[in-house]
């Protein structure tokens, strides 16, 4: 049996599974780094950071220099389930990571400054300039988006203008797991789905738009070279290999995140939509065809089957709940607020999810959270679980969105460290009214990453062969229609509230 090995780079955390070629998870390993928060709003992270993280959930997986008792791998080529066995079988490893980052590289091959995250909030200026100045017709026209401060050519140009001196060595930029394909395989590459999140990519034709290289004062040589997410670039260097024990390990590029965890939850067919509930949180829905949302509130990205999908992003999702509990109650018993907030009714009270600013639909850095509706009588489970509804309301907006474009979403899959509250599932199903599927294998991302390494390894087909064989649904949950009516009123509230508090100038 041969394996194989899917990364997800998250904001707060790498998850990695090994994975047998039927799909079944035989291994898990996750390392977490920290986000650093030069100004309020701004995000960065040290790609450093992800290579330690990367060596150390490969370590853990291929057991070196761990016990391998804990393997139940029994059938690998050898009859012993020791560690040599495990690693001469992993044939592929693919990725799934946070998009939007800027990962700059001098001409030694040497990170430049830290990466700027997906959710940094410094470019407002250099995104009015874009979406005011060059103009969201031409930016849409050129790449079928326009500008969001989290996107990669705002932070070019932030960093032409604030670091010229960084910005003068630039000999290559990529996407964050990108940095990791390139570390493993020394190839400078990226995937049509990553891509499309720098405002570089012209995404319906699949290549560099020489004219936003030109806009953001880059050459097209600075730019990875571009491939399908199951593309295999290379080999994992003899060096890094060696110190695993691996030999011809292929690197397949893989995707961003949400259209890796698209992959890993099935989520491939016209019409099929996801929702993931990370740091982020995403509705993301398959296209065949290239299409464009009429007012470019959600992004028109390529999809790692090869085809495209919409999506809407807001910038704070499970996070908005771990901010409560963790760094608000100071606690980490989600299984008791779980408890206390499964059958409460939250009243009155309303959250607004926008902690780190709002992308989709307001594309606003300096949208604020809050809760209105309080009273004396307001309990904790109360406000606990307005939370979580406040953030299913934010992706209904982007729900909104996507069905005045037309679009039929029959129900939607949820994925993410979020979807395994049962309580926020059913919120889920009530807020947007349609089924809610929970799938057999919840690693999105990573899941999808390990399906692209298999693909990419010929081991399926293509990714429609490849999902129809490995992802299932575990449980439907079926909208309950008396909280639906209860949730349209409450939608109907919440809508009103960010205007109203725009105006306020926070
Ligand atoms: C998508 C986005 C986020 C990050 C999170 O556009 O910015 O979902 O990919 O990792």
């Amino acid at each position: 049996m041969n394996y194989y090995i899917g990364i997800d780079l998250g904001t707060s955390a790498m998850k990695s599974i090994l994975t047998d070629a039927r799909g079944t998870i035989v291994r898990q390993a996750t390392a977490t780094y920290d986000v650093i928060y030069p100004q309020n709003g701004w995000t960065e992270q040290n790609p450093s950071d992800w290579i330690v993280a990367l060596n150390n959930v490969l370590a853990e997986l291929l057991c070196v220099g761990k016990n391998c008792n804990k393997c139940d791998i029994n059938d690998c080529l050898s009859a012993k389930s020791d560690t040599l066995s495990i690693v001469k079988c992993v044939k592929g490893i693919s990725f799934g990571g946070q998009m939007h980052g800027l990962v700059a590289l001098d001409k030694h091959g040497e990170v430049i400054r830290p990466c700027i995250l997906w959710n940094d909030g410094r470019t407002e200026k250099q995104t009015a300039y874009l979406n005011e100045v060059v103009g969201k017709q031409t930016l849409s026209e050129l790449t079928g988006n326009i500008a969001f401060a989290g996107f990669t050519a705002p932070k070019l140009l932030w960093l032409k203008e604030n670091e010229p001196d960084n910005f003068a060595r630039i000999d290559k930029i990529m996407l964050p797991k990108d940095y990791l394909a390139y570390y493993l395989s020394g190839v400078v590459a990226t995937d049509y789905s990553d891509a499309s999140g720098t405002l570089l990519l012209d995404v319906k034709n699949k290549c560099w738009s020489q004219k936003m290289a030109n806009v953001c004062g880059i050459s097209l040589q600075n730019l990875p070279e571009l491939h399908e997410s199951y593309d295999v670039i290379g080999t994992i260097k003899h060096d890094i290999a060696a110190r695993f024990g691996m030999s011809d390990v292929k690197v397949v590029i893989g995707a961003g995140d949400n259209a890796a965890a698209a992959i890993g939850t099935g989520t491939v067919n016209d019409g099929d939509c996801n929702v993931s509930l990370g740091t982020s949180g995403t509705i993301f829905v398959c296209q065949n065809k290239f299409s464009v949302d009429r007012n470019n509130a959600l992004h028109s990205f390529a999809h790692a089957n090869g085809k495209w999908h919409l999506m809407g992003c807001i910038l704070s999702a499970a996070s908005c709940r771990k901010w409560w509990l963790e760094d608000i109650l100071e606690t980490c018993d989600y299984a008791t607020d779980e408890q206390q907030i499964s059958n409460v009714d939250s009243g009155n009270v309303i959250f607004l999810p926008y902690l780190s600013g709002e992308r989709s639909p307001h594309n606003d850095v300096n949208a604020k959270g809050a809760f209105v509706g309080l009273t004396a009588t307001t309990t904790r489970a109360q406000i606990s679980r307005a939370v979580l509804e406040g953030v299913a309301f934010a992706i209904r907006d982007c729900y909104e969105v996507a069905k005045a474009n037309g679009l039929q979403i029959t129900h939607t899959n949820l994925c993410g460290g979020g979807a395994r509250s049962a309580t926020w599932q059913q919120i889920f199903a009530d807020v947007l009214g349609i089924p809610v599927h929970i799938l057999a294998t919840e690693q999105g991302p990573s899941y999808g990453a390990a399906i692209l390494a298999m693909v990419g390894c010929s081991v399926y087909r293509d990714v429609a062969e490849a999902t129809e064989q490995m992802v299932s649904v575990k449980q439907t949950i079926l909208p309950n229609p008396q909280n639906v009516a209860k949730y349209q009123k409450k939608y109907e509230t919440f809508t009103k509230l960010y205007p109203l508090l725009k105006t306020l100038s926070i």
